[in-house]
């Protein structure tokens, strides 16, 4: 039988749903995200492994407006506010971000969830929902998150997805771990014709 709580909060939520999982939605942001996403960014524990430590509301503002309709130049990339369905409220933003490392194109899994809501699963619960939507509906072969020394959260986080360690990276802020992972094709119809063998 279907959950009215949880029809009610996801038809309540405004903003493009990218994908939704058990308990939660993740959708674009929407002008409204300000001061939660802000009530994240000021937070010094939250942005301690950050390299730009905490934000203003004009960065986060900044931020926002960026992400607001996907990654600017990949649309279908972008941070999305992370939405605890039940509640309907906003409880982070985790997504999908691009970077060119040592001169390739990459795509991070970017997580962050709320500290009143941390521990509960919530991170490995959208960080599946996302490598399983960049595999197939956005067709990518590999993942991986850029980690800064110390951000034991992060490097579980990472494993429990199945990430596994693959180098020590060092960008203009210093050195970081990359945890990578190849996905397979795309479980659907293209995966099955590039399957089939040529007449
Ligand atoms: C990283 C983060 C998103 C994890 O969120 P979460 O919802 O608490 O994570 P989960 O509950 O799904 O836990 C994932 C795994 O990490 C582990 N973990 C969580 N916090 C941890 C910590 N501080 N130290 C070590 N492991 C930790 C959990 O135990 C779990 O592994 P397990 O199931 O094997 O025990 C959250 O800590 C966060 O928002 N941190 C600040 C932002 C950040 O640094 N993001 C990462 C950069 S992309």
């Amino acid at each position: 039988m279907p959950d009215r709580k949880v029809e009610r909060a996801t038809q309540m939520t405004p903003g493009t749903t990218v994908l939704a999982t058990r308990r939660l939605l993740l959708r674009h942001f929407v002008p409204d995200d300000l001061e939660p996403l802000y009530a994240l960014y000021r937070d010094p524990e939250m942005r301690q492994f950050y390299p730009d430590g905490t934000l203003n509301r004009d960065e986060t503002k900044k931020e926002l407006e960026w992400f607001m309709n996907g990654h600017p130049d990949h649309p279908r990339l972008g941070l999305w506010a992370t939405i605890d369905r039940r509640a309907g409220a906003f409880i982070g933003r985790c997504g999908l971000l691009p970077w060119q490392i040592d001169a390739q194109p990459e795509v991070e899994v970017a997580c962050m969830i709320a500290k009143s809501h941390w521990g509960q699963g919530l991170a490995t619960e959208a960080a599946c929902a996302i490598a399983r939507h960049a595999q197939d509906a956005l067709g990518l072969r590999r993942l991986l998150c850029v980690i800064t020394p110390g951000n034991a959260a992060s490097e579980a986080l990472a494993r429990k997805i199945g990430m596994t360690f693959e180098r020590v990276y060092t960008d203009e802020f210093g050195p970081c771990s990359l945890f990578s992972m190849t996905l397979p094709p795309p479980s659907g119809l293209l995966g099955d014709v590039a399957s089939m063998p040529e007449p």
